[in-house]
């Protein structure tokens, strides 16, 4: 593999930075609390970090609105603090990409209050997109995606009223973008994971949706416009002006026909594989996954950065460990009171999911605290909940913060080192974390955390980047495949053990074996 293509089969690492580690002991994390864990990043093996928004915010959507885009929020350092974090991490031989926002700003950006000062018509409020009659568009967050102003126009936020689209059409838009993303280049980045990277422009008549359709529908007048492309397109020749840089497109669609141009000749590198977040526990349906996956992916010169969890979505360890009937979103069925959730098994089912990700080709993102297969905190009281989608659906729908909780390091009482001081955490930590920190499962042989150590360095030793993925049968209920002709993967997503297929040695497993049976909701890696 060439140095520059370095993210095709990286191990990415997802920091969240309130809820990483806090280093000034404020109850939120920051630059200096990663800097400082940077160790624990080496030896858990990964190539890079992606940082989520760092920059100053009100954060009324976790910093998705970015008041500024060119600087780092005082609660979490400053820019002094970033260059050190990245020369550091660069000492390290970790590569750090950043997370850049273009379908909105924050309210409190500056243009956004011009636009709010200035007339109807203005240039100011042409940089957003105001009506004088909203269209029946609704937020993705829920209620409608316009906001009425004092004048009586109304402006579009296809997420919180707090995150004002921008209008991509005016030229001062693609001219700040470009802007920001050379600032941070010039700055030593590795590359950018995009947000919502489908929906910066708009259909320019901005029509109606047929009445009923939900926000995330596809096609849509908001999604995939030609334009969007055409601006990757220029992003793509920035990175290259700066060598072997990246940017892994946030697209929530598996519909190769959408997704195929977003790879196609001159555009963005990657786009975030988020099947196996869906996909029931079972072993036709994840092999139908990752084959139709790898099938869109085929024909270009590109592989699929696959993703387990991520900020946006209930942990793994709680979604496995339902009924496999449920599949979306089993937090929200849980907090109702609607199913139970079998903890024990979503863990082991998900030390077995590991062992699938990391063997599958591509790249994998490992988000904060998956290594650790820390649950969904489910019993945030309503008051300490700060997702905009619990707010703004009347609190009908929970959201995402029980998998934003702080990160539990060490100690056996809240905050489990996450600060050094007794602190009040952004979002309550649970009473029994004790045994899920990073010390207690550091000293555990056989914890998920050493598992994914085991894992990623593995890894590295046995699979090249080529893509040589063929799958095999292994009895019923498993998924198998091999990478290459020495290395194979057998998971078994059945009720019944079954017997390992022939092999030579077990190079890691990810629960007991059974003499040579391979029990329930385990997966293997064998040499042959
Ligand atoms: C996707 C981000 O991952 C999510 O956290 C955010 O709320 C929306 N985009 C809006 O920026």
């Amino acid at each position: 593999m060439s140095h520059q293509e370095w993210w095709r089969d990286a191990v990415v690492y997802q920091i969240y930075p309130r809820s990483f580690a806090d280093a000034d002991a404020n109850g939120q994390g920051d630059l200096a609390g990663i800097r400082a864990r940077l160790p624990y990043l080496v030896e858990l093996g990964v190539d890079a970090v992606w940082l989520t928004p760092f920059y100053p915010s009100p954060m009324a959507d976790g910093g998705y609105d970015v008041a500024d885009f060119c600087d780092v929020d005082p609660r979490f350092g400053t820019l002094g603090d970033f260059d050190a974090l990245v020369a550091d991490a660069a000492e390290h031989g970790i590569r750090v990409i950043v997370d850049i926002v273009p379908n909105h700003c924050s309210a409190e950006h500056p243009w956004f209050k011009q636009a709010l000062a200035a007339e109807p018509g203005s240039p100011a409020r042409e940089r957003f997109i105001f009506r004088d009659e909203p269209n029946n568009w609704q937020s993705m967050f829920g209620g409608p995606a316009w906001t009425q102003v004092e004048d009586g126009q109304w402006y579009l936020h296809l997420f919180d009223s707090s995150q004002p689209d921008w209008n991509w059409r005016h030229p001062d838009v693609p001219a700040l973008f470009e802007d920001v993303l050379r600032f941070w280049l010039d700055r030593g980045v590795a590359g950018f994971r995009v947000d919502v990277a489908g929906a910066m422009f708009k259909d320019a008549a901005l029509p109606d949706l047929p009445p009923g359709t939900p926000p995330d529908a596809e096609p849509s007048p908001y999604l995939h416009q030609p334009e969007t492309l055409a601006e990757h397109r220029r992003w793509r020749k920035i990175l290259d002006s700066y060598g072997d840089r990246v940017a892994i497109l946030e697209h929530w669609s598996d519909n190769p026909e959408i997704m195929a141009p977003y790879l196609g000749d001159g555009q963005l590198q990657q786009v975030f594989n988020f099947t196996l977040m869906s996909t029931p526990w079972s072993a036709t349906d994840w092999r139908a996954a990752i084959e139709s996956s790898v099938a869109i992916t085929a024909s270009m010169p590109i592989t699929a950065p696959w993703v387990l969890e991520n900020h946006d979505a209930p942990r793994l360890a709680t979604r496995l460990g339902v009924d496999q009937s449920i599949i979306r979103n089993p937090t929200e069925e849980a907090l109702r009171g609607e199913i139970d959730i079998d903890r024990t098994r979503g863990l082991r089912r998900a030390r077995a999911a590991a062992l699938i990700q990391l063997a599958l080709p591509g790249s994998a993102y490992v988000y904060q605290g998956q290594e650790l297969g820390l649950h969904e905190v489910l019993d945030i009281p309503a008051e300490r909940r700060e997702d905009p989608i619990f707010t703004r659906t009347g609190g009908a729908i929970f959201g995402r913060d029980g998998c934003r909780v702080p990160l539990p390091w060490s100690g056996d009482a809240p905050p489990y080192g996450f600060a050094d001081h007794p602190v009040r955490t952004w979002l309550p930590q649970p009473g029994d974390w004790a045994r899920q920190t990073v010390a207690a499962q550091s000293a555990d042989p056989g914890s998920m955390l050493n598992l994914y150590r085991t894992a990623v360095r593995l890894r590295r030793a046995h699979f090249g980047s080529a893509p040589d993925l063929a799958f095999f049968d292994a009895g019923e209920g498993t998924l198998a495949f091999t990478r290459g002709p020495g290395f194979a993967l057998v998971a078994n997503l059945g009720q019944e053990a079954v017997a390992l297929p022939a092999h030579t040695g077990v190079l890691l497993a990810s629960g007991p074996l059974e003499g040579d049976l391979l029990p329930a909701d385990t997966a293997v890696w064998v040499s042959r």
